[in-house]
């Protein structure tokens, strides 16, 4: 048997979607970092190598996973606070989804904010240009701009976005990201928007608490390995974007809690000794070597509050999941 599902139409005065793309823009110094994270020891790579096409959906499986409970603690969050978390953003005004991907969870909320504009960031940009035009003929009265940008280096939003309030949301606790100095500098960067005919503005962020190590190992080292292949996927980006010759059967994912740090750690471990070639030079990998791919800060309420108020941010209301492990904070 099978279903008719009707095609969308657009409304012929629907607003939309357009995309400015500032990763277009040749960063000059892009690949001498990767190259020197690589040739440094311990080698680092950021993780924003995770999101090409692959990466993006693997992402989206992750979300899935019965380990990985931080997507579906925060949205049973927004779920079960939906008419307060509203309350305290307001109606109208701009909604700027930083680290967009899919822009499901930023979907979910529109519904209930009415913004007039809807500004995606990512660096990702098929997947958000696929998410706007799927997501614009069922919001006719929104404006919805994608930005592709790498964030971090600097938050560039000229052009997309307007005079008046606008509320950031950085969900899915991808602020761990940052170093905690690194956070500071990002929300920093954020409160800043708020100033010059911005005031009324605020930001909406989720972000995972610390926890029992085995849960957040099981979390970030899943039973089927879709966070393993997540993460060996970057070398596979690299070796298509640089023309690096990673082989991919040499590295193992490693995933885990690192509690003295508070942080989850990943890192890809060569199996064997190991030369690969990256951009004229020859890194040898010895066995058990590692690259760090990322780490993803854990954080208390009462270290986060304190972290925004760092930031320039004057009030906070959090609203927590029933075992107080994942937070949703609300800062202007
Ligand atoms: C962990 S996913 C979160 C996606 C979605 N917001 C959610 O909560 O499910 C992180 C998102 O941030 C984007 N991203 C990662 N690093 C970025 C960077 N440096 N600049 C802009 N976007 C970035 C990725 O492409 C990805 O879509």
């Amino acid at each position: 048997m099978s279903t008719v599902v009707p095609l969308k139409r657009q409304p012929a005065d629907a607003k939309g979607y357009r995309i400015l793309n500032r990763a277009a823009a040749v960063d000059h110094d892009e690949k001498r970092r990767v190259v020197a994270g690589l040739l440094a020891t311990p080698a680092e790579l950021s993780p924003k190598y995770f999101y090409d096409e692959l990466g993006c959906a693997l992402y989206g499986a992750i979300c899935q996973l019965p380990e990985y409970y931080p997507t579906r603690t925060e949205i049973a969050i927004f779920r079960d606070h939906r008419t307060e978390i509203a309350d305290a953003v307001g109606q109208g005004g701009q909604f700027v989804d930083l680290g967009a991907g899919d822009c499901c969870k930023a979907e979910g909320w529109l519904p209930f904010l009415n913004p007039s504009r809807y500004v995606a960031v990512d660096i990702a940009g098929p997947e958000i240009e696929r998410s706007l035009a799927r997501m614009a003929p069922d919001f006719p009265d929104i404006e919805m701009v994608g930005v592709v940008t790498d964030f971090s280096r600097a938050l560039d939003l000229e052009g997309a976005l307007l005079p008046g309030p606008a509320t950031f949301f950085y969900p899915g606790s991808s602020i761990g990201n940052f170093t905690p100095e690194g956070a500071l500098g990002f929300l920093s960067g954020v409160r800043r928007y708020f100033d010059d005919g911005r005031e009324g503005s605020g930001l909406l962020i989720g972000v995972d608490g610390k926890k029992e190590k085995a849960r957040l190992d099981a979390a970030y080292d899943d039973a089927l390995g879709v966070t393993a292949a997540f993460n060996r996927n970057a070398l596979l980006h690299l070796n298509r974007k640089f023309g690096f010759d990673f082989d991919l059967n040499g590295f193992l994912h490693r995933g885990f809690y690192n509690e003295a740090e508070g942080r989850v750690e990943m890192h890809l471990e060569a199996v064997r000794d190991q030369d690969v070639r990256i951009d004229g030079h020859v890194r040898h990998f010895a066995t058990g070597e590692r690259i760090h791919t990322e780490n993803s800060y854990k954080y208390e309420p009462a270290a986060f509050i304190a972290l925004l108020k760092g930031a320039g941010f004057d009030n906070v209301r959090i609203w927590s999941s029933p075992d107080r492990g994942y937070t949703v904070y609300f800062a202007t």
